[in-house]
């Protein structure tokens, strides 16, 4: 832990180079000057701030110790930006309480709503087609729900600028925004801490949500993509996400071909470059992880451990991240999530404009059913506790930069049924997997008793037929 003195020096120092520029995503009615100036993002709903006089929410005062403004906008959420957000009540949720929890619909989000997530190889060419369509349509059409702020001075209000963006974009601004690295440091709000796969959860079901408010098809799921069946990319093909030539450019008979990648090295908005990818070409992750890496993840009895970063062993959460490398002969780099990424030895490697590669959304999907199945198996354990955490992936902290306001600890105890979604295994058996085989071997002895059962059953029919017909001429 720092002393007290080593954080007014980091303070200091941060106020000092803070001054580049700092950007998040937020809801456009929270982008008008008098929000800013009131510090209060209650946008209204049917006439009232949050919904408030349908019962939906309301515009609650946030308290924080140490009341100053952060040094980073995004410790602390949202105490940069506002005093004052909407707090929803029972199933609704959203920036002006407007819209339902996830696993919730209709008009006063009653009813329960819930989607299968795939395996992506296992959609029917209808329903893969109508993904990825619907990703295209998002990669194109401006959001009339979120703008992204530029700001080059994150501590005078006055320098903030609000653009447009399309839905697709806004998403991989939001990974952009919550992987950037703290100043002082190597830990940021989504990675390298407990909070990882509980903040990319989040963030799926923030896309899932917008791409069904924008296409309205409310069934639209993110399938997984479960990399330990192949030994390649199977999916980089015309059919999903795109065949690449030897340079990494993808094929022009893919839509993927033309979508514009947003990167922060190049003013975010005004992409120049195509999406790339060279699967296999980096010679430290020419491969994917296997389903025996899987079986080691699992059997980490521990959530995470000290010093809650990348150092950590003996980690269920380092290791899924991929930070705990096994030493074999591979000799791997990375390991599991972070392998995947390096695998692709282009737009998916790199932190800041992963999220880019539509890729990311399947290879996270894949790792969301793994922290399920993890946490179906312990269901003691809890979010760790520690000053060791970073202050934004505490317990108590606010994920950034989501509204309503949610700590990372809020959803441990929320398991995928309960937001709305489950994951339906592939329709082939792994070869690994022993629970599935074992199923498949009872079902392969349950046929013949079956068969004698059903045989039985035909011979106390025809034989009721008979007597019954018999009687009927005798009457
Ligand atoms: C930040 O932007 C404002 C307004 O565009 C400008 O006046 C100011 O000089 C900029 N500050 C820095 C440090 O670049
Ligand atoms: C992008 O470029 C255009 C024209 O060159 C410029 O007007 C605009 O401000 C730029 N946008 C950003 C976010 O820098
Ligand atoms: C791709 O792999 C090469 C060779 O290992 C490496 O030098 C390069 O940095 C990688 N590029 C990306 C974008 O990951």
């Amino acid at each position: 832990m720092l002393s007290s003195v080593h954080w007014l020096w980091l303070v200091l120092w941060l106020h000092l180079t803070s001054l580049e520029d700092v950007e998040a995503q937020f809801p456009i009615p929270c982008t008008r000057q008098e929000a800013l100036d009131s510090r209060t993002c209650c946008p209204l709903w049917n006439g009232s701030p949050c919904g408030e006089m349908a019962g939906r929410g309301d515009c609650a005062q946030h308290f924080l110790e140490g009341a100053d403004l952060p040094f980073d906008y995004r410790v602390d959420w949202p105490n940069s930006f506002y005093d004052k957000v909407c707090a929803c009540y029972g199933n609704f949720d959203g920036f002006d309480c407007g819209v339902c929890s996830p696993g919730w619909q209709g008009p006063d989000c009653l009813e329960p709503h819930r989607v299968d997530r795939k395996e992506i190889t296992d959609m029917t060419e209808d329903e893969r087609e109508l993904f990825i369509s619907n990703l295209d349509h998002a990669k194109h059409t401006i959001s009339n729900r979120y703008k992204i702020l530029t700001s080059n001075d994150t501590t005078k209000a006055g320098n903030f600028k609000f653009h447009e963006a399309t839905v697709y974009d806004l998403y991989v601004w939001l990974h952009y925004y919550a992987a950037k690295k703290y100043a002082d440091t190597d830990d940021d709000a989504a990675h390298r801490g407990p909070a990882f796969p509980f903040w990319h959860r989040i963030f799926l079901l923030f896309i899932e949500r917008e791409i069904r408010l924008l296409t309205g098809n409310h069934n639209f799921f993110i399938p997984y993509w479960d990399w330990t069946r192949t030994d390649h990319c199977n999916i980089c093909t015309n059919d999903y996400f795109g065949a690449v030539d030897p340079d990494g450019h993808i094929d022009q008979g893919s839509r993927f071909s033309k979508w514009k990648v947003r990167s922060p090295s190049c003013s975010f908005l005004n992409a120049s470059f195509l999406l790339f990818r060279k699967p296999g070409k980096d010679r430290s992750a020419d491969t994917l992880p296997t389903s025996g890496d899987v079986r080691r993840t699992l059997c980490e009895d521990n959530y995470d451990t000290p010093p809650f970063n990348k150092m950590s062993k003996h980690s269920f959460r380092s290791r899924l991240e991929g930070f705990d490398i096994p030493r074999d002969s591979r000799n791997l780099q990375s390991a599991m999530h972070n392998l995947v990424h390096d695998y692709f030895n282009g737009t998916m490697s790199h932190l800041p404009t992963a999220a880019n590669d539509p890729l990311f959304m399947v290879h996270h999907s894949f790792v969301d059913k793994l922290l399920e199945v993890w946490l179906e198996r312990h269901r003691y354990a809890s979010y760790p506790e520690s000053d060791e955490i970073h202050k934004a992936q505490k317990k108590e902290s606010y994920m950034a930069p989501f509204f309503p306001l949610r700590t990372n600890g809020y959803y441990w105890n929320r398991n995928i049924l309960s937001l709305g979604y489950k994951y339906i295994e592939h329709s082939i058996p792994h070869p690994g997997a022993v629970h599935i085989g074992e199923v498949y071997h009872q079902i392969q002895w349950l046929w013949p008793v079956v068969g004698v059962a059903c045989v039985v059953l035909l011979c106390v029919i025809v034989g009721v037929a008979i007597k019954c017909k018999g009687e009927k001429k005798t009457s």
